[in-house]
Parts: C-alpha cells; structure tokens; sequence
C-alpha cells in the first residue's frame, strides 16, 4: 500500500470511528422513554401469548465473577463468596419463574426454543447448585423437543463434572470467554487463561459430546499489537472453534470505572484498532470461518451459517441467534426482556433485585412501550444486521440517499435498485449504517459519552 493509500484509509476510520449503538433492540435503551408499569409488560406478554404460535426464548443471568477482568462491560457482582449468594440467587431465579407463571397463564404451556445462560459468570455455581438450577429450568418452563442450550463459560472457572451436568440437561452449545491469548494482555486485563487452560476445556467439551463450541475474543485490548493478535488467532485457530465472536473492545469508562485501571495510551488507536480486525478477519476466512455477521464468524458446519444461508438469522438481546422468537424472557438481575410491542428490564443490583422478588414483585427497572413508527424501524434494522442487506421502503428512500450519500461515496454502501447493500469494506460500519433507521440517535446528536466506537 502506497502513502496515499494508507492516509486515505486512516481519513475513512477517523471519520467512521464515531460513537453507535450496537443494535440488540430498537430503540436502544438509553432512548426508552415509554416506560411501562410491571402491569402493562404483564398485560403486553398475556396478549402476545394469546396467539398459540407464539415463539418463546428465554435469557439467565448469572451475575457473579470471582476476578474482575479490567475491560468487562457485562453486569457483573465480584465475590469469591458462593456459599453467601449462590442459594439466595436461585431461589430469587425460581420466585421470579413462578410469578411470572401466575401471572401469564399461557405461559406453562408455550414451547420455549431457546435458553441461554449468560453473564457474569453461569459456571460460578457448584456442581450441586448446577444440578437445581437445570432442574428448576426443565421442571418450570415448557422446554420445546429442539430447544437450543447454551451457556457462556469461563474456562477458568469449570470443571469436567460440571460439563457433564450441563451436558445431561441437554446444553449442546458452549461459548468460552477467550479474549485473548497474550500473556502481557492477560496480565493487563486481570485475566490469566494459559492457552492449556482454554485448550483443555474445549477439548472435553467435545469429548462429553458439545456440537458447537464458541471463543469470545476481543480486538482493542490494551498493548495489543498485529503480532500478538496473529499468534492469538492462530493459536485459536489450532482449536477450531465452530464460531467466534470476534468483539470491538467496548471502551466505557463513564459506566465502567475498572476500565480506568489501565492507561489509555496502551490502548491500540482507531487505525491500528482496525488494522487488528483486518488481520483476524483476514486469517479467520483464509482458514474457512465465514463473517456472518457484525462480530461474529462462523464454520460451515456451525448453526450461525446455515441460519444466515437459509434466512433464518436473528438478533435481540442475547445477540445472534439460529431462532426466531416473538418473545423473549430474561431472568435475573439486568436481564432485559422484549415481546413484540414492549422491552422490560430487571433491576441491575443484585441486592435490590432479590429485596424486590422477596416482596412478591417483577423486579422492573425500566422499559419501553414501542409505537407503530418503533416496530417499522425495528424490522428494518433487523433485516439489515441479519443480511447485510435491506430493501429501503419507498417513504424512507429519498432521505437515506441523501443521508448515506458519503458512505456511498467512501464505498461502504451500495445500492442494488431499492436494496442497500453493505460492501466488504463496509462491513466493520454496519452499526453506522444502520443509525439510517434510527430516527432517535439522528435526532438527538448523541454525545460522546453514549455508546462506545465504532471500531
Ligand atoms: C459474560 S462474559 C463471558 C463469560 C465469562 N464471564 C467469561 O468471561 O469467560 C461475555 C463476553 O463479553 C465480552 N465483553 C465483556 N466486556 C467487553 C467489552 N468491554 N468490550 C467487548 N467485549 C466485551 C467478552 O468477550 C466476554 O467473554
Ligand atoms: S469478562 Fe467474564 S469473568 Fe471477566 S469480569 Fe466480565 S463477566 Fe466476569
């Protein structure tokens, strides 16, 4: 690459490298203002349920960690005491289950397609703590024949008996918390995961008999660098993961204060940021992993690929998934949930989420009723990250190519006829040019401290 080519290119990531949300829900949250009373979400799911071909998925969270890594951005509650909150936990998980049963009647018997567990950290509990919690999800919840299981796993916290108890209750998809497998970048970010660690894991994953196994890994992290992130994708490679997601390190430090724990001058600047994502992306497809979608890549046997060859792509909070569901159910502290005209999100602290199930409530914390005008730009935002791709309704024709004129011109997007189309170099902006929808962000010139880059 000549000069010229390397500044214009440097032109193009400052002026992309901007602030967007990642588009798990539309509106996204910090633009709720609707917000519904613990009736209305109550009223909003027993209509939704009426219908009998209603789709139904639901969300865990499991809020503990015993380390704090430096650049987490989840909900998290660091202790190493697990006898002090693993009970009280499950029973508040199980109090909530059960109101939410008394109070949506259809609810015992609509089939559930989808159960993630997430985090913080689900492999937190002990073997015997596990072993309630399954039951308690298979005893309570209809679970459909083909219900897809997963959790997200912290290779450094789990065992090969707890493996197998996620295994016996019917779990056949494991996400692993990678990150990265720099020694220096471990030891910045609090996270020391020797590479045999991870290995050993994902190894008697497959031998207990997982179908697909998941790496988290992360681009942006403190004093990374192209060698480092090559060998970490390599040695990640040597394991083969079915599917990876391959995140933009989300720098938040107004939300999450232990982001400051390392200097900013050690974080990779927005070029050599994307130079990190060129050359993942680069060894990921040169060695047969597809980039399905914003962050994530996939091998052709894994699920992810072939809901995107099929149409069957879909995303809400939880991220990408194979089903389509019309409702979904989060359990547990921040958990947030959405039926097709409602988002409700539980409380965020754990305390004050358990104080308000032992009342006998739905911990609500906040939501938002969504209009006709919110569920016509949903769909469409959905439809875009889903495919790359959107067919532009003939009212919002004129403004888009109007708005998306430079991104067009810099070669991000393209137009087929009616259809937007996001090029190959337009793929790390396609939050951007989905913000075309988002009559709330385009509105409000977000400030800076809102959601975290681009890139
Ligand atoms: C709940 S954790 C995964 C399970 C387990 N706690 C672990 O760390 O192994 C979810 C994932 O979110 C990603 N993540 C957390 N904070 C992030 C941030 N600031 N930017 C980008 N990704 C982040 C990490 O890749 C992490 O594996
Ligand atoms: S990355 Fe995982 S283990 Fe680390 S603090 Fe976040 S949730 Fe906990």
């Amino acid at each position: 690459m000549n000069q010229n080519e390397i500044q214009s290119k440097k032109d193009l990531i400052n002026k992309y490298d901007i602030p967007a949300p990642r588009y798990t829900s539309y509106p996204t949250v910090p633009y709720w203002t609707d917000n519904p009373t613990t009736e209305d979400w109550i009223a909003s799911l027993n209509r939704t349920l009426e219908d009998s071909k209603t789709s139904l998925s639901a969300y865990f969270h499991i809020p503990f960690c015993e380390t704090l890594c430096t650049f987490c951005g989840c909900n998290t509650s660091i202790t190493k005491n697990h006898a002090l909150v693993e009970s009280p936990y499950l029973d508040a998980l199980e109090k909530e289950i059960n109101y939410y049963l008394s109070s949506v009647p259809h609810l015992k018997s609509s089939p559930v397609n989808e159960v993630h567990l997430g985090g913080g950290t689900p492999t937190y509990f002990s073997d015997e703590n596990m072993e309630r919690f399954l039951s308690m999800i298979h005893k309570l919840l209809h679970l459909d024949q083909d219900a897809n299981l997963s959790i997200e796993v912290d290779p450094r916290r789990t065992r090969i008996s707890q493996l197998e108890i996620l295994y016996k209750y019917g779990f056949k998809r494991i996400s692993l918390g990678v990150q990265d497998f720099d020694e220096e970048v471990q030891r910045l970010v609090n996270r020391i995961q020797p590479f045999e660690v991870t290995k050993k894991i994902t190894e008697s994953s497959r031998q207990i008999g997982f179908d697909s196994v998941n790496f988290d890994l992360i681009y942006g992290l403190p004093r990374q660098n192209l060698a480092s992130m090559k060998k970490s994708i390599d040695l990640t490679i040597s394991l083969r993961p079915d599917r990876i997601a391959f995140y933009s390190y989300a720098h938040v430090p107004w939300i999450k204060s232990s982001q400051r724990l390392f200097t900013e001058d050690d974080l990779p600047k927005a070029n050599e940021k994307r130079e990190l994502y060129e050359e993942g992306r680069k060894l990921l497809e040169a060695n047969g992993y597809r980039e399905i979608g914003m962050d994530h890549f996939a091998l052709e046997n894994d699920g992810l690929w072939k809901a995107l060859e099929n149409g069957k792509l879909h995303r809400n909070f939880m991220g990408y998934t194979e089903k389509y569901s019309d409702i979904l159910l989060g359990f547990g502290t921040s958990a947030i949930s959405e039926s097709p005209d409602c988002f409700h999100q539980n409380e965020k602290l754990e305390i004050k989420y358990r104080k308000l199930i032992s009342d006998g409530a739905i911990p609500t914390l906040r939501g938002h009723k969504l209009n006709e005008k919110d569920r016509y730009r949903k769909k469409l935002i959905l439809e875009f990250m889903t495919t790359w791709k959107v067919f532009m309704p003939e009212d919002l024709r004129e403004d888009a190519k109007e708005y998306l004129s430079d991104m067009e011109e810099d070669g991000l997007v393209e137009w087929d006829e009616n259809i937007l189309r996001i090029t190959e170099l337009g793929k790390p902006f396609l939050r951007i040019a989905c913000t075309v929808f988002d009559e709330k962000y385009r509105a409000s010139k977000p400030s800076k401290n809102l959601f975290s880059k681009a890139l």
